[in-house]
């Protein structure tokens, strides 16, 4: 218990924060094991936290107690397999990740295909520039492996920001020296060292480097690249657990190891990029910001490669509900009121729903269904709520009491929407309500679940190119199913076909693919009634994959990946869901080259209607 009489020491010229001994006082102390978790720690009595975001310099963090939320829901997120994003939806993103203040975004990989060196350049350009009422801008940074190809290629794209950041990454581990990059440690050195010191040579000031593995990489050989990259100009260290195999205890271990041993530390700021294969990524990441790291890497709803990443809401909701108590006064500059709709946006375009028991932004986070639980609720809430829905931008559960059905206008709709957390524009508030409306006259009242599904369809579409004008089929035990379809170009010609097929979805969608002339391959479908009853709305959902033309590397294995493109839609007939999902998806994926399509033909000065178009046939 003596351990607990230390107080961590801090510089205020640095971020050298000694957090040696608190650190090891909770967590690695033979004695400390059973310590209390209360709030008579020694780290309440410090608190030096200035309550604006400190300014920012890349190398250093004036105030010791702030946390930069690094956010790589554009690109590692991406990864995720069917998480494709357009540009458009990269920019909405990217602009909701603005609003809620995180420090830098992750904004893709940009050797990875024109496309996404095109989107990263589109939110420098827009984002990278857009000074809050705050004076806060985002820093922009791309993803670069440690060559020259991929550096010019980051530097193209982030450039244009007003804060402009290059990854860079080589693996450390000795499985991936031996078995993926087939070198030496020396030769590992050298290349690290040499592709940072281009970084600034290219006259980017803010170069970060990630030891790819280092979870399972040799540590004295950790200190040694690490003290190399920042002779050679590295202004952040980030130290991925990249297969996600660390518990919170060592990967703190880790970072505090990397802080004490590593020359010239003092000079960088030390992140975290903590996978969750094992279930642990949001843990290791705030038990590596206990030991010392200042910037974390984390993914809206912790979406990533294979299990994901660390969550932004898990972690920046740890840090502002325990942050006082026992994380010595860390704090980060996250508006959490607008993590809801973030939430939502990121689960809605990638096509990633959110499990219903997820922390803080899950259906069932504030949902108190037991009788014993209701009973505190109603007697305090605090007996069982540690957050405050309001906190993360969420309405207490229909306070208002409004119940929609035909007769509501359209500011009952709006004000149930922003209970649910849907801040909209006057525009989607518009459609949603003709939505609404259409839907209404079928159906006596719409629950959440069936405004949430109209949004869905309305708001979190793709560009349209190809809208859905009428459907019909016939079907049953007499004879094949049939379908006619019209669909409306983006010119408002009306093309339709008709097609036969195993059951009424199979007939439609081969009648759309005849008007669309594409190869598509239909790898996953799914419906789900949104409500109970027989008047309930339908949401489908479909995930596509284009015979050719969209492929791109893979940051980490540097594999061809073949791009999949997800769509929903919802109704109140089945077909009509079904369809609309599939041309949304379509309308996603030939949007996807649109936005680079149309960057080529502007640059040559060329027609800007995408090819995808002009070859449809009427
Ligand atoms: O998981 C990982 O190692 C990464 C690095 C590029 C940071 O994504």
């Amino acid at each position: 218990m003596a351990a607990l009489g230390v107080i961590p020491s801090f510089s205020t010229t640095t971020n050298n924060f000694n957090l040696t001994s608190p650190y090891h006082s909770l967590f690695f102390s033979k004695s400390a094991v059973h310590l209390p978790l209360q709030s008579t720690t020694p780290f309440n009595t410090i608190k030096c936290s200035l309550s604006r975001r400190p300014e920012y310099t890349p190398n250093r963090i004036p105030d010791p107690y702030y946390v930069r939320i690094f956010d790589t829901t554009l690109r590692d997120g991406e990864q995720s397999p069917g998480a494709t994003l357009t540009s458009k939806e990269k920019l909405d993103i990217a602009r909701q990740l603005a609003k809620l203040g995180v420090d830098i975004i992750e904004a893709g990989f940009p050797a990875s295909s024109k496309d996404d060196l095109e989107a990263v350049k589109m939110i420098a350009k827009e984002v990278g520039n857009n000074i809050d009422e705050d004076g806060h801008v985002p820093v922009i940074c791309g993803l670069a492996r440690c060559n020259r190809a991929d550096i010019d290629a980051a530097w193209e794209a982030v450039k244009y920001a007003k804060r402009p950041r290059i990854h860079t990454f080589i693996a450390t581990s000795d499985i991936h020296l031996k078995h993926k990059l087939r070198k030496s440690r020396e030769e590992v050195i050298q290349i690290a060292r040499e592709m940072v010191s281009y970084a600034r040579s290219l006259g980017c000031e803010d170069v970060e480097f990630s030891p790819e593995d280092a979870g399972r990489s040799e540590k004295e050989f950790l200190y040694q690249i690490l003290g190399e990259v920042i002779k050679a100009g590295a202004t952040t260290l980030n130290i991925p657990d990249t297969v996600g195999i660390l518990l919170p205890v060592e990967f703190g271990q880790l970072i505090a190891d990397i802080k004490s041993n590593t020359p010239g530390i003092e000079n960088v700021v030390i992140s975290t990029h903590c996978q969750n294969d094992l279930g642990q990524a949001s843990s290791n990441t705030v038990a590596g910001a206990y030991a010392g790291a200042r910037q974390l890497e984390v993914t809206v709803n912790g979406i990533g490669e294979r299990a994901g990443n660390a969550s932004l809401e898990e972690v920046v909701m740890t840090i502002k509900c325990r942050g006082k108590e026992l994380l010595e006064g860390l704090y980060t500059g996250i508006n959490t009121r607008h993590i809801v709709m973030a939430s939502k946006m990121v689960a809605e375009y990638t096509g990633l729903p959110v499990q219903p028991h997820k922390a803080i932004v899950g259906a069932n986070a504030f949902a108190h269904e037991s009788g014993i639980h209701q009973d505190g609720m109603l007697k305090h809430k605090s007996t069982y709520e540690i957050i405050s829905p309001e906190d993360i931008g969420l309405q207490r559960s229909n306070e208002s009491g409004i119940v929609l059905g035909k007769l509501s206008g359209r500011h009952a709709l709006k004000s149930r929407l922003l209970e649910l957390g849907y801040a909209l524009d006057d525009k989607n508030l518009d459609d949603v309500f003709w939505r609404f409306k259409a839907v209404a006259e079928k159906k006596k009242h719409l629950s959440d679940n069936d405004i949430e599904a109209l949004i869905s369809d309305e708001v979190f579409q793709p560009k349209i190119i190809w809208s859905v004008g009428d459907v019909q089929v016939t079907c049953g035990t007499l004879g094949l199913s049939t379908a006619s379809v019209k669909l409306i170009d983006a010119d408002g010609a009306e093309h339709v076909a008709c097609s036969i097929g195993t059951g009424p979805v199979d007939a439609a969608y081969k009648a759309i693919d005849i008007i669309v002339q594409r190869h598509i391959e239909l790898l996953e479908y799914s419906m789900n009634s949104v409500t109970e009853g027989i008047d309930a709305m339908a949401s489908t959902r479909v995930l596509i994959r284009p015979e050719n033309g969209y492929t791109s590397t893979h940051a980490l294995t540097g594999e061809t990946v073949h791009r999949t493109f997800g769509g929903t839609g919802a109704g109140m007939d089945i077909v009509v869901s079904s369809v609309r999902a599939y041309v949304s998806a379509l309308n996603k994926m030939l949007g996807f080259k649109e936005a680079a399509a149309s960057k080529v033909s502007s640059d040559n000065s060329a027609s800007k209607v995408p090819s995808e178009i002009s070859q449809v046939s009427s």
